[in-house]
C-alpha cells in the first residue's frame, strides 16, 4: 500500500448532517517508536499492547456548510468547550485533508471524554486521535458507500498516524505492529497492523497497572522528543536495535518466554530514556519515585520469582506489566510497596484489550 491508496475517488453520495461515535483505547509500546522521518513515518518499527480501560470516547457531529474555504469545528472535553485543543486538530485536519477531502465541506462538533483522569500524565493523544480518525473514516464510508473492513481499519489507522504516530496502534487488539519489519510482511510504515503470529496463552489478559508518579504536563512534547533523534549520535544503532528486539519478541510471544520478555521490555524502556538523556538538549524524564519503583520491582522479582516488569513512556509514570495469574500477589505488592511513590497515591489498573469499537 502507498499513500496514494488512501486518496478516495470522488464521493458518490451526499449527506447533509449526522453524527458518529467511536470509543478507542490507549496503548503501551513494548518496542518503542522514538524518532521519525517526514510525514510521521517512523524511524523504526514498534509493537504495543492495546489497553482495555484507558480509552477515549468521541462523538463527531457534522453538518454541511456552504463554503469549503476553511476548516470549521468546535471541541468539547467532558461537555466543556476547549479552544486550547483547536490548533492541534487544525494541524491534523491540514495533514489529512487530501485523504479525506470532505473535511472542508462540513462544520464539526467534536465531543470527547476520557476514562482516565485528565492531566494524569497519561497521554490521551493515542486514544483521542484514533477515536477521531475512526469517526472521520466512518463518515467517509457513508459518502463512498461500501468499504471493506480491512481497508476501513487501515485507512483509520493511516489517518490516526498523521494525528499522533502511536495513535495508529490504537485501533485493534491486542498486539499491534507499526513500521516495516522484514519478518512481518504485512507490516507498514503507513498504518498499524494486528500482530499476525502466534501469541502464547501466558500473554492472555496481561495486566498493566499504571502508577501515576507525576501528573503534570509533559516536560518534553513528543514532537520535540522525536526531533531529538535527528543527528543524535546513537540514533542509527538504536533504530537497528528496535528491529532486533522486535525479531526477538516474535520468538518470545510464540514460546511464552517471560524472562526474555522482561529483558526486552525493560531494556526498551530504559533505552528510550537513555536516548533522551544523551540528546542535545538533554532531559531526565524519570523522577526519584520512578527509580524507587523500578528498584522495588527488581527486588520483588528477585525475592519472589514473579514475572513482573516495568515499561515507561516519555515521562515519569511507570507501567507495571505482569501475567494475569499473578494478579493477587502483584496487586498486594503494588498496594503495600509502590502506591506510596505515586502522586496522591493514584494508579490505574488496566489490561490488554480488544481495540476500538463504534457506539451505535
Ligand atoms: O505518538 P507520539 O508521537 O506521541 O510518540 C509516542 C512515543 C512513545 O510513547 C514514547 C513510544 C511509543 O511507541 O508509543
Amino acid at each position: 500500500m502507498t499513500e496514494q491508496d488512501f486518496i478516495p475517488k470522488p464521493y458518490s453520495k451526499t449527506i447533509e448532517k449526522g453524527s458518529v461515535t467511536w470509543e478507542s483505547p490507549s496503548n503501551i509500546a513494548l518496542v518503542k517508536y522514538w524518532g521519525k522521518k517526514e510525514s510521521q513515518i517512523p524511524a523504526n518499527p514498534s509493537v504495543s499492547f492495546t489497553l482495555n480501560d484507558c480509552k477515549t470516547t468521541t462523538t463527531l457531529s457534522f453538518s454541511k456548510k456552504k463554503s469549503e474555504d476553511a476548516f470549521s469545528f468546535d471541541v468539547y472535553l467532558d461537555g466543556e468547550k476547549k479552544d486550547g485543543f483547536k490548533p492541534k486538530i487544525e494541524t491534523f485536519f491540514k495533514r489529512i485533508e487530501q485523504y479525506v477531502p470532505f473535511v472542508k465541506g462540513y462544520h464539526f462538533k467534536i465531543e470527547t471524554s476520557n476514562t482516565f483522569p485528565h492531566s494524569s500524565g497519561i497521554a490521551s493523544s493515542a486514544s483521542g486521535m484514533s477515536a477521531l480518525a475512526l469517526c472521520l473514516t466512518s463518515i467517509e464510508r457513508g459518502l463512498t458507500g461500501d468499504v471493506d473492513d480491512k481497508y476501513f481499519t487501515q485507512k483509520a489507522s493511516f489517518l490516526a498516524r498523521l494525528g499522533s504516530g502511536s495513535a495508529c496502534r490504537s485501533l485493534e487488539g491486542d498486539l499491534v505492529v507499526w513500521g516495516q519489519h522484514h519478518e512481518i510482511k504485512e507490516s507498514s510504515d503507513l498504518f498499524g497492523v494486528k500482530y499476525p503470529f502466534e501469541v502464547h496463552e501466558k500473554f492472555k489478559n496481561y495486566q498493566d497497572t499504571i502508577l501515576l508518579v507525576d501528573k503534570g504536563e509533559k516536560q518534553v512534547s513528543s514532537t520535540v522528543g522525536h526531533n531529538l533523534m535527528h543527528n543524535h549520535p546513537f540514533a542509527q544503532e538504536r533504530f537497528k536495535q528496535a528491529h532486533i528486539n522486535l525479531s526477538a519478541l516474535i520468538k518470545v510471544f510464540k514460546e511464552g518466554d517471560l524472562d526474555e520478555f522482561i529483558n526486552i521490555v525493560e531494556s526498551e524502556a530504559l533505552t528510550l530514556h537513555a536516548m533522551m538523556m544523551t540528546s542535545m538538549p538533554y532531559f531526565i524524564l524519570m523522577k526519584p519515585n520512578t527509580l524507587e519503583i523500578i528498584n522495588k520491582i527488581w527486588v520483588f522479582r528477585q525475592e519472589t520469582g514473579s514475572k513482573i516488569c516495568f515499561t515507561l513512556d516519555a515521562g515519569a509514570n511507570v507501567h507495571v506489566l505482569y501475567p494475569q495469574r499473578e494478579c493477587e500477589q502483584v496487586g498486594e505488592f503494588i498496594k503495600n510497596e509502590l502506591v506510596a511513590h505515586c502522586q496522591n497515591g493514584q494508579y490505574i489498573c488496566d489490561q490488554i484489550g480488544f481495540g476500538a469499537k463504534e457506539i451505535v
